[in-house]
């Protein structure tokens, strides 16, 4: 019995059935792997329905405006990941006539694309023999033969992509890498893996040295970085002024009420001010805390409170911010908790206060 053998067999039995597995269009899989890199496989599938639904072939989503492709990414976060993945369709359609290239150079070079994506796309839409590691598969193979080194290290990411070249089944190369996708999270799971249930275990090293437990091993993540931030909340008869993020950058290009970090030995009050004054061209007075909201990404950690604000002279400078009305119906691309900002006046109005 081989490790390809051996998990084919399984998946063969237990295989999850997933809306992206249904055909080996390299476009539906390059979609389902972007949206898979940040998200559960139980949320992801309601997102690449809708996607699917709107934008079915690489051409539908390369004329779609940017504005709208966000906000069907709204709720998956990492707006880049969207952004990236529109571009790249955009340069498969104009440079390839629509057809996701087969060669991984190629498929690598477009945005967004890396190691694990390709070998995923590749491997499961044209049968070619790349693997597609990611952390599930650092995991099982660092059990399977019992690698003490630190999985984050890129040498560890070399030594398993090496060895899953060398067991994967070339006749199934896509099998075998979403074989592995599910063994990661059904049974060789992080916590107490399911050992009682593995196809492998008889080929585990780290199950016969009784280490599955400790495995893999990994150096300690750094905390994230707490920023504290003020966010205004400037109202003038029911539409509230808001802005859009530089296009580079954390949430780049989502839509927020004007925020501002606040930094130490300085005041919310102080901060917020200047900021409308000196970028949105606004003398303000800055009044109650209405919300505060905790957000954490994945090395930052944002406290955001939200000022109610009233404007005292001045005029918006052009492309600096626009007024919006929040029940006018229109959904904006929100950056993270501003959303909920939003949400929470929406519901506040609709109940009168
Ligand atoms: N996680 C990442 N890619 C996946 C896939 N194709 N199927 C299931 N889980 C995944």
């Amino acid at each position: 019995m081989t490790i390809a053998s051996a998990l084919l067999d399984w998946y063969d039995q237990n295989a999850r059935e997933l809306p992206w597995r249904r055909d080996k269009d390299p476009y539906k899989i390059w979609v389902s792997e972007i949206m898979l890199q940040q998200t559960r496989v139980e949320a992801v599938k309601e997102y690449y329905e809708r996607w699917i639904k709107r934008f079915p072939q690489p051409e539908d989503l390369a004329r779609a405006a940017e504005q709208e492709v966000l906000g069907y990414w709204q709720g998956l976060g990492y707006y880049s990941r969207a952004r990236n993945l529109l571009s790249g369709v955009r340069e498969v359609c104009a440079v390839y006539g629509g057809k996701v290239p087969d060669e991984e150079k190629k498929v690598q070079a477009l945005p967004g694309i890396g190691e694990y994506t390709a070998g995923a796309i590749l491997s499961i839409a044209y049968n070619q023999r790349t693997p597609a590691v990611d952390g599930n598969v650092l995991r099982i193979f660092s059990r399977l033969f019992c690698l003490q080194e630190d999985i984050l290290k890129a040498s560890t990411k070399r030594q398993v992509y090496l060895l899953v070249k060398e067991h994967m089944d070339p006749a199934r190369p896509g099998d075998f890498n979403q074989a592995l996708m599910d063994l990661g999270a059904m049974v060789c799971v992080p916590k107490r893996p399911r050992c009682g249930e593995c196809p492998l275990t008889s080929l585990c090293e780290a199950y016969a040295r009784d280490v599955q437990d400790i495995l893999p091993l990994r150096t300690p993540k750094k905390a994230p970085v707490e920023v504290v931030l003020a966010a205004a909340l400037l109202e003038r008869k029911e539409v509230y002024l808001v802005r859009q993020r530089p296009d580079n950058g954390l949430l780049a290009g989502m839509w927020e009420f004007p925020a501002v970090e606040v930094l130490a030995n300085t005041t919310a009050e102080d901060c917020l001010k200047t900021l409308l004054l000196n970028e949105l061209g606004l003398e303000v007075s800055v009044g109650e805390r209405e919300y505060y909201y905790v957000h954490t990404f994945s090395h930052r950690k944002w406290h955001i409170s939200f000022y109610r604000c009233r404007q005292l002279s001045g005029r918006l400078k052009p492309e600096q911010g626009r007024w919006f009305r929040l029940e006018s119906g229109e959904e904006l691309p929100w950056a993270g908790p501003h959303r909920k900002a939003a949400d929470a006046l929406r519901c506040a109005m609709k109940n009168g206060f």
